[in-house]
């Protein structure tokens, strides 16, 4: 459950004692702590590592900032000569740090999930320099200056296949990618900056961990959800409400093990709406493997209770 801990208190506690959010990612008893703390509350079959996909970015030396109520803001590169690795390894080591501890603190039959931004969306950040709408101006890049955007979606490749390898290195079981922004792409432009460096991402960590199952999430791809499942060779996919739940069944399946695909509204506002939702996500996937998770992140607003209710669910689910 992404950007998961501002709905639970415990995870508040310790938040505020950072008012810079990448420092407490970097706090690795910390991070380690408000990994667990929702496996604590309600069991979930697997944990996912807190950090943040811009954490890429900030080792590679771009200025990261998250600011109350606004989102990240990155100071927008224009010039491939800014990037550098020259602190990549020191700056993540908390983050291997993190995994390490979490690992040794959680049960054995508990996974632990380390996680990347795929290249297009840290792009997305890197170029606009904050969140957006549409994504424009890193479109325009993208079509207007080739050669520079190439440059930048290869060194974001190779660092994702770098820090991927790290996590797994430091004890992660899974490895999931995000490319949040994919949805905004178009058909072409999703096959070269989404399929491509996800299918050699995947080959790379596979290469060196061929058992490692990695987890692919373009977000928002709506019927290019099918191409990506196709043609990355990903074991699971991450699917939204942007497909129907009969599409992820009669047609992801064939390719990929299937994630989703709760709506994070309907979790937040409709405590018994959620619970048929999952009930009818249940019945359609659960006869054969399915992980099953929220389509987006949660919402901060959520209702403890709403959560317990659908984990209930899932649980005494049989099939
Ligand atoms: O849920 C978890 O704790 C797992 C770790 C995790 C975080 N972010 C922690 C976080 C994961 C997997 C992410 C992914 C992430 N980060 C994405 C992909 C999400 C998706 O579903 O596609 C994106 C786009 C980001 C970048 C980012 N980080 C945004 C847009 C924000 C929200 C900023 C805001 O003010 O609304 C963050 C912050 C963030 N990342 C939080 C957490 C727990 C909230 C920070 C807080 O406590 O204030």
């Amino acid at each position: 459950m992404r950007q998961a801990g501002r709905y639970l208190p415990e995870y508040r506690n310790i938040r505020k004692n950072f008012s810079n959010f990448l420092e407490f990612c970097y706090n690795p008893e910390a991070a380690c702590e408000v990994t667990i703390q929702p496996i604590t509350r309600y069991g979930m079959s697997a944990a996912i590592i807190f950090s943040d996909i811009l954490v890429i970015p900030d080792a590679l030396g771009v200025d990261v900032k998250f600011s109350q109520g606004e989102g990240p803001i990155l100071t927008p590169v224009t010039d491939i000569s800014s990037l550098n690795k020259n602190n990549f390894k020191e700056t993540l080591a908390p983050v291997y740090k993190a995994i390490e501890m979490t690992r040794k603190k959680l049960a054995n039959d508990t996974a632990l999930i380390g996680f990347c931004g795929l290249p297009w969306t840290l792009a997305c950040y890197m170029i606009e320099g904050k969140g957006s709408r549409d994504f424009q101006a890193v479109r325009s890049v993208a079509l207007k200056r080739k050669d520079f955007f190439n440059e930048m979606i290869d060194i974001l490749t190779d660092s994702v296949i770098e820090h991927s390898l790290a996590q797994i290195n430091s004890g992660a079981q899974v490895i999931q990618l995000f490319d949040s922004w994919a949805g905004v792409l178009s058909e072409q432009e999703f096959f070269n900056y989404s399929i491509l460096p996800s299918k050699k991402i995947t080959s790379a960590i596979k290469e060196k961990y061929p058992h490692v199952p990695v987890i692919g999430f373009p977000r928002l791809a709506g019927s290019k959800t099918l191409d990506y499942a196709n043609h990355t060779s990903i074991d699971a996919l991450s699917f939204d409400g942007s497909i129907s739940l009969d599409f992820a069944k009669n047609e992801l399946r064939q390719h990929v093990i299937p994630q989703g695909n709760l709506d994070s509204v309907l979790l937040a506002e409709d405590k018994d709406g959620a619970v048929r939702q999952t009930k009818k996500i249940l019945e359609t996937l659960g006869d054969k493997e399915f992980i099953f998770n929220l389509a987006h992140g949660i919402l901060p607003h959520t209702p403890i209770d709403n959560v317990s209710a659908i984990c209930d669910v899932i649980k005494n689910y049989e099939r």
